[in-house]
């Protein structure tokens, strides 16, 4: 199997989880907000937004997005299990919310359709092609429309999960193209790397204009009784970034 279709498979399974789960995801989202870092950035540019979500996965954040004043969400997500287990929440809180399955960076979405893309919290780690998925976001979004990232800093896969001191891991470089996730929910999947220079500079050559950058101590995402010294403050392990498409 290629990597892309066992990347795709570890997910349709992972993804699993939302049909389990979904009584508790539906009562997350009747009342889900975005992080306060995300609202800070976000709450201006955001009402009345048709939004746009790659990579959307449960779709928790759509229902924060519509919370925060978005007009609609489109997520895009791939598992046709994530699309129709998000479809149905949606439908039963009544929110502006739609899923298509297609397989990123073609959307099949129609051109100049979105006043905002927003998007991570695990998503870019599985373009390998960076600059195709920008070249996609464009197209969709209207001229001096904004892209939204929160994600996980580059950095952050080369941390281990020791408890008491921060270590790098012998087995990873910030200078690699991938690796493999050796954890939950993508156990045995390919993630692709890139340096945070290479992140930035592909934004912007692909048309963007950058208005917001900042990098976190805190991960995205802590797993289920985990801790690590590397979440505790003293190296970055996320950023996000607000930009404009120039026109
Ligand atoms: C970490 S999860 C969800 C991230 C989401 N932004 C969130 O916060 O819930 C990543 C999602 O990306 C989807 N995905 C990964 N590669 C994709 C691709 N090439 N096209 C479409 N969906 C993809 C997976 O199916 C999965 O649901």
């Amino acid at each position: 199997m290629t990597v892309h279709g066992n990347t795709q498979q570890a997910w349709e399974s992972a993804s699993q989880k939302h049909i389990h789960e979904y009584n508790e995801l539906l009562d997350e989202a009747k009342y889900a907000r975005l992080l306060p870092l995300e609202e800070a950035v976000l709450r201006d540019i955001v009402v009345d937004a048709d939004v746009v979500h790659p990579m959307s996965g449960h779709g928790i954040d759509d229902v924060a997005l519509i919370h925060l004043g978005a007009g609609s969400v489109t997520g895009v997500d791939y598992s046709p299990t994530a699309a129709s287990a998000a479809q149905r929440r949606a439908d039963e809180l009544g929110v502006d919310c739609r899923y298509v399955t297609a397989t990123l960076p073609a959307s099949g979405l129609i051109d100049n359709s979105a006043d905002l893309v927003y998007t991570g919290k695990g998503a870019l780690i599985w373009v390998d092609d960076l600059e195709a998925w920008l070249t996609e976001m464009r197209r969709l979004l209207r001229p001096g429309g904004h892209l939204f990232i929160y994600e996980a800093h580059p950095l952050t896969p080369l941390w281990s999960w020791d408890r008491d001191k921060v270590e790098v891991r012998s087995d990873r470089g910030y200078f690699a193209r991938s690796h493999v996730n050796d954890s939950f929910p993508a156990g045995g999947a390919v993630e692709y790397q890139r340096t945070f220079a290479e992140t930035i500079m592909t934004i912007t050559g692909a048309g963007f204009e950058i208005l917001h950058l900042e990098e976190h101590p805190e991960p995205f995402w802590r797993p289920d009784g985990m801790d690590a010294a590397a979440w505790n403050g003293q190296v970055p392990n996320a950023f996000s970034l607000l930009a404009r498409h120039r026109g």
